[in-house]
């Protein structure tokens, strides 16, 4: 990075993470976890740094309840908060759940969409007002802090957000939701959405705009980092993207996009980057959710390194083809793939690194029997490897 264009440190804000992965991400197809694997989960996610825990939907079930509850009462180093929709039963039976926590907080939602309010809801747009202003202010009579959100407000109508959400900012809502329901909108749409609202509802400025992207267009990170652009103050999202349908935006994919494009987005998170890999294994085992190996950031590819032109790149000066360090997400390593693309370099490298001795015309006759064996196998293994040099070896 040059000179000129390197950042002081006033000039990045800090931007809150939410995650939702006990909740949102929780709705995935097939995945359950126990009480003892929230509780775990919950206390990596503390770990890892996240402002907000979405912990569950405490009026849901006696299990969510029981769960919410206990996540709250002893995670400190996150505030907690679980879903509710915009009626006095849930809001109760949250703060019940949600009251030992030390920073109590519910989060609130009802759709604001046409789509959603005529089919799923019945109601009129005067009704979801009514019911959201109702909501906010029963639930700020307890909690300390009310997220409200407009489920589907990518598809919402920019006049009725603007409306609504005046309301309910005067209603005591301190944190303003728009999600992205079904991952439809795109990166413009989603920066014109936000800018709009800031513009255009007199008081946002008393709330924190927050963004929540799906990612059935597979645009969930890059609709997450453009509502950042333009100003949401706070992200939500998923450990390795699990959630209902195609799943939520990957904060760890967030949270390192803005560590390494800090220059060009001016905003970082407060997570603990290098316990990004852990917290991503957790999930994946826990959930029984495989991480893709090409996925970015904790995909099992991400720093493995198969053609010879970038392994020897890589061997000189990694950041020739790696702009993320293994160990920034608390990886211990990149990884050479020997195969057939690999060179004489990266295949040097590792007869050194597993004990081997070789001079160069053995080194050169081993290679050629390397190479023709990953004409045959896909991935050349270290055994692969011994067994080629104790060949060699008894053969002097
Ligand atoms: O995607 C969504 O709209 C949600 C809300 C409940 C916030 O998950
Ligand atoms: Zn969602």
């Amino acid at each position: 990075m040059s000179a000129t264009n390197r950042k002081e440190w006033w000039q990045v804000r800090k931007v809150n993470v939410f995650d939702t992965t006990l909740r949102d991400g929780e709705q995935a197809p097939g995945v359950n976890f126990n009480f003892d694997e929230k509780m775990q989960i919950a206390s990596q996610l503390e770990r890892l740094g996240v402002d907000i825990i979405e912990a569950g939907f405490p009026a849901s079930s006696n299990g969510s309840f029981e769960s919410v509850k206990n996540i709250a009462d002893t995670v400190k180093g996150s505030s907690v908060t679980g879903l509710s929709r915009t009626v006095t039963k849930d809001i109760d039976t949250a703060w019940e759940a949600l009251k030992g926590g030390e920073e109590p907080r519910l989060h609130i939602f009802i759709g604001t969409s046409p789509i959603h309010m005529e089919h799923k809801l019945r109601m009129t747009p005067e009704q979801v007002i009514e019911s959201s202003v109702e909501a906010v202010k029963h639930a700020k009579k307890k909690f300390p802090h009310v997220q409200w959100s407009a489920e589907d407000a990518c598809r919402s109508d920019l006049d009725f957000l603007v409306k609504i959400i005046e309301k309910v900012i005067d209603a005591g809502a301190e944190v303003i939701n728009l999600p992205d329901t079904v991952g439809y909108v795109t990166q413009d749409e989603i920066r014109h959405l936000f800018r709009y609202i800031k513009e255009n509802v007199p008081n946002s400025d008393k709330a924190i705009l927050s963004t929540h992207c799906h990612d059935d267009l597979g645009m969930a990170t890059a609709n997450s980092l453009a509502a950042l652009e333009a100003g949401a103050g706070q992200v939500e999202g998923t450990i390795n993207g699990i959630g209902e349908r195609a799943g939520n935006a990957s904060l760890e994919e967030i949270a390192v996009a803005l560590k390494i494009r800090n220059d060009y987005y001016k905003a970082e998170t407060g997570l603990t980057l290098n316990e990004i890999k852990r917290t991503s294994t957790m999930i994946s085992k826990l959930s029984g959710m495989m991480v893709p190996s090409n996925k970015a950031v904790v995909g099992d590819n991400a720093f493995a390194h198969e053609s010879g032109i970038h392994q020897d790149g890589v061997l000189k000066n990694s950041s020739t083809y790696e702009i993320i360090t293994p160990d920034l997400v608390g990886v211990n390593a990149n990884r050479m793939v020997l195969g057939k693309l690999s060179g004489l370099h990266a295949f040097k490298n590792k007869i050194e690194a597993l004990g081997y001795q070789a001079s160069e015309e053995e080194l050169k006759k081993v290679f050629k029997e390397f190479k023709s064996l990953a004409d045959k196998k896909s991935e050349i293994t270290d055994e692969d490897i011994m067994a080629l040099m104790s060949e060699e070896k008894a053969g002097e």
